[in-house]
């Protein structure tokens, strides 16, 4: 790593990953196989656009209890598919599948994915994307999401776009006409302050206290405690709301609420939360389920969920400080 490290475009990227040893190659081929994966979901969903067609309800439902659309089990085949072509890769861990999918005996890497995130986006033509874990498989199945040795996210936006952390910085890239995806040009870093928050507020009245105490205070605005005024930006995806945060600061919640089946939320910890906070902390934020950081939770089981709170450092405290 370092000064003849270039950066310019994924595949250079991951060749210099692959140079710092064979768990770091491992990796890097896994996220080659899932940057090929995810130019194929961007090509259907670019071409495929009826609503008829990639997001009709399934009919089933996933290992979370969430009904299947047609792009989300597409999606995870696509990328099943493209795993099973690494030899490296020992499991895929997915949120459409109940269990882990073993793929090759001698891998050193687990993939954890979401396939397809904002699936009830899928039909309103507003961005979508692909979250990913990648693990030491010598870890097994349910490990700390500070063990990860890459995460990253794919939005399919107005940009097909992905970011990406090796555990140092976050690089944003963009997926060019030539197939390749591209360095944005911009450094990923969540600034520490902010007055903008996303959250579904259709959910207050099953809020918890110190989560209605911190949106009141934030929508109290200039005349409140927080002597300022705050935007409200709620995308519906996580991947969107979180790229959004990564390019201009903010803090997302999505807290446990007294709605039965939310009492830890509704983000599952093994595929979307640890590898959006693994990029939250290595670009400067912090993510937290209230009080712990995500990355230092042990998972119960795969398809755990976790309250999820992320964003702009400062912020990310300010909302802890309700809590305690
Ligand atoms: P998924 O489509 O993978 O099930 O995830 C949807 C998630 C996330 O993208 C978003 O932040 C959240 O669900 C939205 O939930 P609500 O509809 O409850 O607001
Ligand atoms: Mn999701
Ligand atoms: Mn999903």
């Amino acid at each position: 790593r370092g000064e003849r490290c270039l950066m310019s475009n994924l595949s250079s990227v991951l060749a210099c990953e692959a140079a710092r040893g064979p768990l770091h190659a491992a990796a890097a081929a896994a996220v080659a196989a899932l940057a090929g994966a995810a130019t194929s979901i961007a090509g259907l969903i670019r071409h495929q656009g009826d609503a008829a067609g990639l997001g009709a309800v399934r009919g089933t439902e996933n290992a979370d209890g969430d009904t299947q659309k047609a792009l989300d089990v597409m999606a995870d085949d696509i990328i099943a598919s493209a795993l099973g072509k690494v030899d490296a890769v020992a499991s895929y861990l997915s949120e459409e599948q109940d269990a882990a999918i073993p793929l090759h005996a001698g891998g050193s890497v687990i993939v954890a994915s979401d396939p397809l995130d904002g699936s009830s986006n899928i039909d309103t033509n507003v961005s979508i994307g692909t979250i990913f874990s990648v693990l030491p498989a010598a870890g097994g199945v349910l490990q700390p999401g500070r063990n990860q040795i890459a995460a990253g996210f794919f939005v399919y936006g107005p940009q097909t776009t992905l970011l990406v952390s090796f555990g140092g910085p976050v690089i944003a890239l963009q997926l060019g006409e030539n197939g390749q995806f591209h360095d944005m040009g911009w450094q990923v870093r969540i600034p520490d302050v902010t007055s903008e928050f996303a959250i579904n507020a259709s959910n207050q009245r099953h809020w918890h206290k110190d989560v209605a105490a911190y949106i009141g205070d934030c929508l109290a605005g200039k005349d409140g405690p927080r002597g300022r005024n705050f935007n409200m930006r709620w995308v519906g995806s996580l991947v969107a709301d979180g790229w959004r945060i990564f390019r201009r600061g903010g803090i997302f919640l999505y807290p446990a609420d007294r709605r039965e089946g939310y009492g830890a939320g509704r983000l599952r910890l093994v595929y979307e939360a640890n590898p959006v906070a693994f990029l939250v902390e290595a670009a400067g934020g912090k993510a937290i389920d209230g009080a712990v950081p995500i990355l230092d939770l042990a998972p119960a089981d795969l398809h755990a969920r976790v309250p999820l709170v992320f964003g702009s450092a400062k912020e990310v405290d300010e909302f802890a400080a309700y809590g305690s």
